[in-house]
């Protein structure tokens, strides 16, 4: 980065383009902050999911896009003897979530791997569960990480994606620069085109919040889906 754009971000706060950027990849010295901040707002969401996954003892399951890792521990609870995995294409989220999950990764329960969802460094049918939250906005083109879900997941597992509505994210400055937003209906069709069938959706009214000027209550979508 340039001196005096360094400078303009110290100053002003990151630009819309920059929050979008940090958003789909943290990177540098803002990911610490990023990942923060995206604890305190979605952590709703991670409840929702945890809740539509209906985990059963001694279940496999992959989180992708897990940003700086901060509810493993509250996910390892919800069953016994979960063998957690954890994907993410940011070097710098992969090494948050390391430090700060050392006892279950020490005791073998969490692994972490620095890679991306449309080629998963995982066997076939490795998992029960595949999840994500706040990540299908930023796949250009579903498809290829559609068909990668669908051969790491064991015969009766599901995918359960958590997404803010288009509505809800509009509001946001930031998502025209590179996001792909989509209503429930949306998602559907995208699920169908690419080999999945859709089981159940959860909405989650979350909090009103104060945004760059703009009052609103998001509204996120807990969808979870077969593979056909
Ligand atoms: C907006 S953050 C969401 C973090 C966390 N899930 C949350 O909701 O608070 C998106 C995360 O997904 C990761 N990510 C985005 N696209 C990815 C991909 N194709 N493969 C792996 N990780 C990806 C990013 O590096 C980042 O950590």
């Amino acid at each position: 980065m340039k001196a005096l754009d360094y400078l303009r971000l110290l100053i002003k706060g990151p630009t819309p383009q920059q929050t979008a950027a940090q958003l789909r990849r943290p990177h540098g010295f803002l990911a610490r902050k990023v990942a923060r901040r995206m604890n305190a707002v979605n952590r709703l969401l991670y409840d929702g999911a945890w809740k539509a996954l209906e985990l059963r003892d001694g279940m496999h399951v992959l989180e992708i896009g897990f940003g700086n890792g901060l509810f493993f521990p509250t996910l390892t609870r919800q069953a016994n003897k979960l063998v957690l995995h954890g994907l993410d294409f940011s070097a710098d989220m992969v090494q948050q979530a390391q430090a700060n999950n050392g006892e279950l990764i020490g005791k073998g329960a969490l692994s972490l791997v620095h890679g991306a969802s449309d080629a998963m460094p995982f066997a076939d049918a490795a998992f029960d569960r595949v999840f994500c939250i706040n990540v299908v906005y930023f796949w250009d083109d579903p498809s290829g990480h559609l068909r990668e879900i669908k051969r790491v997941l064991r015969p009766g597992g599901t995918f359960t994606a958590v997404l803010r509505t288009r509505a809800s994210m509009e509001k946001f400055p930031f998502v025209p620069y590179g996001f792909t937003t989509y209503e429930q209906a949306d998602w559907e069709r995208v699920l169908r085109a690419n080999g999945f069938e859709p089981v159940s959706t959860t909405v989650l009214r979350e909090p009103e919040t104060e945004f760059m000027g703009a009052r609103f209550t998001p509204e996120s979508l807990v969808m979870v889906a077969r593979p056909l």
